[in-house]
């Protein structure tokens, strides 16, 4: 029995629903013995889901990067979302998907013999933000980036995501702000934006990042609320002088960062920049 995990919830393993008690996979998984294979979280409101192209498009980006041939095409992972969807315990959900290389005598790698890749899906209640976290906004610590440099691929090999979240679990805090060679880079599962004199600040997509589905998204909610928008390397001192600074994914939305360090972001309320995205962000999922 796992807190918060029903057992009869339905889980999709390898072509069958079943229950979560029952899913089972090899423990010669590449998956579960490399980290060998790539993930996505898609958020679902009261049944509808929410940028489904947008994350199906870096799905097929992850499983093209560890050259893994998509297991479905376009219809078969809408078709595949739509019934995890329908199986959820609640209409407002998380749907999780996951492709492993598959199972394969150990050896590092890639298997000679053709193998057929795992494909795991299920969806777990998602509670969004609350009222006194959107009002208050989060306090977050900074860390070194000490991951590897494929940051781009939404891989399951996500132990220095592990341990860099785990320092804000111990620190008291919701997240972590991520600097490698003095620039920001982003949180342990979250993207960080940073605004200064009005103008909305993140950190170039390239490898050092994941590019959240909310990067495409905040760019284009910023164009509709007049705020200027760029993309550049953020060195540390612009970060620590922001007037504000945020925090985007699947799970958080969008959220202000009002402490980093135990120091307050700007005057430590969550600012106006903040509050034009935020209720840009509501209107879209209000008009799913
Ligand atoms: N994480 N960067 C990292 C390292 C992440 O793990 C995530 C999301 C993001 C934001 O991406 P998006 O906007 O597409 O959610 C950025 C998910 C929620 C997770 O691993 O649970």
């Amino acid at each position: 029995m796992i807190p918060g995990m029903p057992g009869d919830s339905q889980v999709y393993l390898n072509g069958d629903f079943t229950r979560l008690d029952e899913a089972k996979i090899s423990v010669l998984d590449r998956g579960f013995i490399f980290g060998d294979g790539i993930y996505e979280v898609v958020p679902v409101y009261d049944g509808k889901v929410f940028r489904m192209n947008e994350h199906l498009d870096r799905l097929d980006r992850s499983l093209k990067a560890i050259r893994i041939a998509s297991p479905f095409d376009r219809s078969g992972w809408i078709g595949l979302i739509d019934q995890l969807v329908a199986r959820a315990s609640a209409p407002t959900c998380l749907v999780y998907l996951q492709i492993t290389r598959g199972v394969a005598r150990r050896d590092h790698g890639f298997p000679t013999e053709p193998v057929t890749p795992t494909v795991f899906g299920m969806a777990t209640p998602f509670a969004p933000p609350t009222p006194a976290q959107r009002a208050r906004g989060v306090a977050t610590i900074s860390i070194p980036d000490e991951r590897w440099l494929h940051c781009e691929i939404k891989s399951v090999s996500l132990l220095g995501n592990v341990l860099a979240k785990q320092a804000a679990v111990e620190a008291g805090v919701e997240e972590v702000l991520q600097f490698r060679d003095g620039f920001l880079s982003e949180g342990a599962s979250s993207n960080i934006w940073v605004v200064r004199d009005g103008t909305l600040l993140a950190p170039p997509k390239n490898n050092l990042i994941l590019e959240g589905i909310r990067y495409g998204l905040m760019g284009e909610l910023a164009a509709a609320a007049g705020v200027p928008f760029e993309m550049r390397p953020l060195p540390r001192a612009e970060v620590e002088s922001a007037d504000e600074i945020l925090i985007t994914s699947a799970t958080k939305e969008v959220l202000a960062v009002t402490e980093l360090d135990g120091r307050p972001v700007g005057d430590g309320k969550p600012g106006p920049v903040f509050a034009l995205l935020r209720a840009g962000y509501d209107a879209r999922i209000a008009a799913l």
